[in-house]
């Protein structure tokens, strides 16, 4: 049963992970980055660069270590490669393409939006194809028509800025801290939408998502429509003068503006098309709301809901290694000239 080593390293969390068979979790290290990034509220390429280098090769050695194996037990190595911050990417790039030469082992080459599709085979699932895959990240928004794990074409995609991206800025505006969806969410759960939002719709493509017009109503919501003042824009009042429930009244406000703009999507995409299952992968796709409505399309229109646990929705390696053994063992190998691109499969 192979055993395939995975290397993600596409934004700021530096993961390895030990994967047996595609489904079965030996390892799965992840180090997050968001202590560098926190006063910067949001990711700075250089910094997760810089601490990928540092921290690659200890993550690889905590992950086979953690699964009881000699490295010289790992079947290929799997490595994300596509889409990310570049100078990220090319950091695990190198650390795989180094380990498969220097071990003798094949490489393979995943896409991070399907292997975040992959998320839920981890606990054991098996999608029946085509499936609608929904990928919710902080980088990405996206619907594909999946016609196999690794042949997919995108339905619609984010025009601006992506679901997760959106939290996080909707959070700061709040004054709430960073990364922001895990706290909308959780403020979310005590509050009530009582400010409506508005749901954008693109009228060209109508599979494509906006978000940003929504996290501008949030900010003049918030905090006043803006004047200019000697050329700089001034608000009237910022976050610190709103109470705990009002800030919980926006974070549900906001969330269901979200929620209802993608499940919008996702009716769309199945009245249009002809799938299976709802496969569902990335960050945003741990929200309390995003879960519950997803499953409630699924059970309306009597297909099945792929949806990977908590641990499995943001950024990890064990979707890397998963994906990366249905790459190993349909024969689609890497050679030692691979390298990093910032675009996949659905940007
Ligand atoms: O998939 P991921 O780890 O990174 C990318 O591939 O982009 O997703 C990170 C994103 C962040 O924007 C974070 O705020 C968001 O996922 N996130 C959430 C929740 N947990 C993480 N957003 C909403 N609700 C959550 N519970
Ligand atoms: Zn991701």
């Amino acid at each position: 049963m192979p055993l395939v080593l995975g290397i993600e390293s596409s934004c700021d969390e530096t993961a390895a992970a030990v994967v047996r068979e595609g489904r079965d979790v030996l390892s799965n290290i992840v180090a997050s980055q968001d202590d560098l990034h926190q006063e910067y509220g949001g990711v700075v390429p250089e910094i997760a660069s810089r601490a990928h280098l540092e921290r690659i090769l200890p993550i690889v050695q905590r992950a086979v270590k953690k699964a009881n194996i000699s490295i010289h037990e790992i079947d290929c190595i799997a490595v994300g490669n596509r889409p990310g911050l570049i100078g990220s990417l090319l950091v695990g790039v190198a650390a795989a393409k180094a380990l498969a030469w220097s071990l003798g082992k094949p490489l393979v080459a995943v896409d991070h939006i399907l292997a975040h599709l992959w998320a839920p085979m981890l606990s054991g699932e098996t999608s029946q194809y085509p499936a609608l895959g929904v990928v919710v990240s902080g980088g990405h928004t996206s619907l594909l028509l999946l016609e196999d794990p690794t042949t997919a074409t995108c339905l619609g995609k984010t025009i601006d800025d992506a679901a997760g991206e959106a939290f996080d800025k909707a959070a700061s505006i709040l004054d709430m801290g960073w990364p922001g969806g895990r706290l909308i969410d959780k403020a979310a759960q005590k509050g009530t939408a009582t400010h409506r939002l508005p749901r954008p719709k693109l009228k060209n493509n109508n599979a494509d998502f906006s978000f940003s017009g929504l996290k501008t109503a949030l900010l003049y919501g918030v905090r006043g429509n803006p004047k200019k003042i000697n050329g700089k824009t001034v608000f009237p009042k910022d976050a610190s003068s709103l109470s705990a429930e009002e800030k919980n009244n926006w974070s549900a406000s906001f969330q269901e503006a979200v929620v209802d703009t993608i499940i919008r999507g996702v009716k769309d995409a199945i009245k249009n098309n002809k799938i299976n299952c709802i496969v569902a992968g990335g960050g945003v796709v741990a929200n309390t709301r995003l879960r519950k409505h997803l499953l409630s399309v699924a059970e309306e229109h009597h297909i099945q809901l792929h949806i990977p646990e908590l641990s499995y929705c943001v950024d990890n390696a064990a979707m890397i290694a998963g994906l990366g053994w249905h790459l190993f063992s349909t024969n689609q190998f890497a050679n030692l000239e691979l390298t990093a691109s910032p675009r996949g499969i659905a940007s």
